[in-house]
């Protein structure tokens, strides 16, 4: 397989490019910077311009999409909000508008989604065709959806994965929410009981892969692990991975939301999702609890 993907140089897309390495096949990387790759050919584009080096796709068998703004970055404001908005949706229709014309086109399209697309509803576990909120994040997640699809209307299959809370040494949420932890302030958020879908890097890397090689997958799929915790135990358990002490108190909502006001509604959203589908679909998680992900996650840490 030759893949190209968007935003490869983030948290996931390096990680998924290396394993397409390691199994000696082939990648592009379709990027906003200048960045470079060992073993990777790199084409730029410019979504603001609509310009796009179409080289990019030649003898491409899959899109991995994974390009967007950080949205848990930078606060909310009306400038960033249209950042997040446009470097999904106009990233999107770019690569949309650039396959359409190509005489051979990739096979399958398989997009990052997210699960904050889904109406925040405590702990009742939530499918895939669980009730979809209306806030500021579930509206961009459902439109981000919706543009993907326009992938099935010129034959290609598409795979859009509802991502949850990534869990890497290096970046996301492990790097943000629990920093304080290897200070030895680990501490809860809000109320402690919000319930968070998290999936260790090295099975959403292989999802992704999966996806795209399995020719009869189609549609949409929780990218869960099968045991989501509470905000109380993964911060518990983060401290005992790091052999740190876990007594400080909770941070108030108030305070969370103070700090990074619209945006803390990420940090204190509880979204309890369903695994099952995937499961189904045959794919096998290596990390299927919260307490194996983060002792392979630490273990190789030293602080
Ligand atoms: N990490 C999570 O917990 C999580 C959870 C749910 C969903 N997701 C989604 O999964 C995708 C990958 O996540 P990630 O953690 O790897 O993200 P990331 O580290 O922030 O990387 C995203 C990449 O997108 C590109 N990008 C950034 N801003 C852009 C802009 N304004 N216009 C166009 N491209 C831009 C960049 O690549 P270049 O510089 O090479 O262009 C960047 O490296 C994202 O779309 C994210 O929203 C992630």
């Amino acid at each position: 397989m030759k893949y190209l993907i968007s935003g490869g140089s983030g948290l996931v897309g390096k990680v998924i490019t290396s394993k397409i390495l390691t199994q000696n096949e082939q990648v592009n990387w379709l990027t906003s910077s200048k960045k470079e790759q060992k073993n990777v050919s790199c084409f730029s584009w410019n979504i603001d311009k609509n310009e796009i080096d179409t080289n990019c796709f030649t003898n491409v068998d899959a899109i991995i999409h994974l390009a967007g703004a950080g949205v848990a970055e930078k606060n909310w404001t009306e400038t960033r909000k249209k950042e997040l908005i446009d470097s999904r949706l106009k990233s999107t229709q770019l690569l949309f508008d650039s396959v359409k014309n190509l005489t051979n086109k990739p096979k399958v399209i398989v997009a990052a989604s997210a699960i904050g697309i889904y109406k925040n509803q405590d702990d009742l576990l939530l499918n895939e065709e669980s009730e979809q909120g209306t806030d500021f994040l579930a509206t961009l997640t459902k439109d981000w959806e919706n543009a993907v699809n326009q992938f099935e209307n010129i034959g290609i299959r598409v795979v859009k994965l509802r991502i949850g809370i990534v869990l890497s040494a290096d970046g996301g949420y492990l790097q943000k929410v629990a920093a304080p932890a290897k200070w030895g302030f680990a501490s809860a958020l809000g109320n402690g009981k919000m319930i968070t879908s998290w999936i260790h890097i090295n099975d959403l890397a292989d999802l992704f892969l999966f996806a795209a090689k399995k020719e009869n997958l189609n549609g949409v799929y929780n990218a869960v692990a099968p045991n989501p915790v509470t905000n109380y135990e993964i911060t518990k358990q983060i401290a005992k991975a790091l052999h740190r002490p876990f007594f400080m108190p909770n941070v108030p909502a108030f305070a969370l939301k103070l700090i990074f006001g619209e945006m803390a509604a990420v940090i204190l959203m509880s979204q309890n999702i369903s695994a099952q589908k995937t499961i189904n679909a045959g794919f096998k998680f290596e990390f299927e609890t919260v307490n194996e992900a983060l002792n392979n996650i630490y273990k190789k840490v030293i602080y």
